[in-house]
């Protein structure tokens, strides 16, 4: 079995929630237990909350496909913005964050601690990140 939902939301304050109000009823119909749940929701929020911080994207909006199979839910998060190069992106360490005045930075390594895989493509015509959550 593999099913898929797709929709696109515009880049506007709160739309990340409307997205993990989709995901989330979709884990829940998958019998995903409430942990996993959460677990997608946060790494979920962080993605969008990237798309729309960072993206710069033109047509101001972000692309979601939720794939269900037996076996995983794998979510999708596209933009068409500016892009990055997540090699270049340096690794959040506790002890100079909190010497540090920028808090900042912990997303991706957020979704990568919540997800079973985190897959970052990016170019200049846009970031993909593909997040898979197994049963
Ligand atoms: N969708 C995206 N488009 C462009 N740049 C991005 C995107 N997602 C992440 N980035 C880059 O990766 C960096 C690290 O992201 P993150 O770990 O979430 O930290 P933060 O969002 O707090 O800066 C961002 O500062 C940004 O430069
Ligand atoms: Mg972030």
């Amino acid at each position: 079995m593999e099913e898929e939902i797709t929709f696109t939301v515009p880049i506007r304050p709160d739309m990340e929630l409307e997205v993990t109000r989709v995901a989330s009823s979709v884990a829940e119909a998958m019998r995903l237990g409430k942990d996993k749940i959460d677990e997608i929701k946060l790494a979920l929020i962080e993605a969008c909350l990237n798309a729309f911080e960072h993206s710069k994207s033109k047509e101001k909006k972000v692309h979601i496909k939720i794939k269900m199979t037996d076996d995983r839910l794998e979510i999708i998060v596209r933009d068409y913005g500016v892009g990055f190069d997540p090699s270049k992106v340096k690794e959040p360490k506790i002890e100079e964050k909190l010497k540090s005045p920028r808090k900042r930075g912990w997303g991706l390594k957020i979704m990568r601690s919540l997800m079973d895989s985190v897959v970052i493509n990016s170019h200049k015509g846009g970031t993909k990140i593909i997040m898979t959550k197994r049963r």
